[in-house]
């Protein structure tokens, strides 16, 4: 298990805290964890305020490729791949890569990439309905955090299952207490959330061996 920023190349989103903060509500928490339209393309207070392909996720594409060492014919897979951006952009970057990908979120996977269309399925992460070891990577950006800590264990379990030591998993956490309140006033659709070493105690407790980073907001 290893910490490692595979995302390093990603631009850093713009977040007004402040605004975020005031706006949120029992209600808004509840619509952006329908993970529909509000949420992706609805005002910002809902979530991304408009979710849509620029091409940013090349050089992250091209960095994972490199760090699992992917080549034409190998699987990978993408839990919570949203509208599939990272699949689409794995594809480009590894000609013959099968890259796929899994999201709970119909509205996501109705407005795909049309690169992608016909491999993006409808799943949940606690259930992933593809054979042990059936993948050569198994990537999970920001949505395991999006269950509650039992949950993120099973979710974690699958994704060692399906790809031992080959996973790489991105989840919500903060270094500080200072971190932790912005993250706090930032958050919407997170159940659970921790520190550094909290994560590590949960991997370990799902017996992952995959690699790790975290999304911290400063
Ligand atoms: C913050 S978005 C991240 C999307 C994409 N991975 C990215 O980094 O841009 C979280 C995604 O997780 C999906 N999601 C939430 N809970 C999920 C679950 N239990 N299983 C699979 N996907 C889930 C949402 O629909 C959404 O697409």
């Amino acid at each position: 298990m290893r910490e490692i920023n595979l995302l390093a190349k990603l631009p850093k989103p713009k977040r007004n805290v402040q605004a975020r903060g005031g706006a949120k509500s029992a209600d808004v928490i509840e619509v952006s964890r329908q993970y529909g339209e509000m949420y992706f393309d609805g005002p910002r207070e809902y979530g991304y305020g408009g979710y849509r392909y620029d091409g940013r996720w090349i050089p992250v594409a091209e960095d994972m490729v490199r760090h699992f060492g992917l080549k034409r014919g190998d699987r990978v897979l993408d839990v919570g791949c949203a509208k599939g951006f990272l699949v689409k952009d794995l594809m480009a970057v590894c000609p013959g890569l099968e890259a796929f990908g899994v999201d709970v979120s119909e509205y996501a996977l109705m407005h795909c990439e049309p690169a992608v269309v016909g491999r993006l399925h409808l799943g949940n992460a606690l259930h992933l309905p593809f054979p042990d070891g059936s993948f050569q990577a198994v990537i999970s950006l920001n949505t395991v955090h999006n269950l509650e800590r039992e949950e993120c264990r099973r979710a974690v379990r699958e994704i060692e299952r399906l790809a031992p030591g080959r996973g790489f998993i991105q989840v919500d956490s903060y270094r500080t207490p200072e971190q932790r309140e912005i993250f706090e006033s930032w958050v919407l659709t997170a159940k659970f959330h921790d520190y550094p070493d909290g994560w590590r105690k949960l991997f370990q407790e799902a017996g992952y061996t995959g690699d790790y980073y975290w999304t911290i907001i400063e």
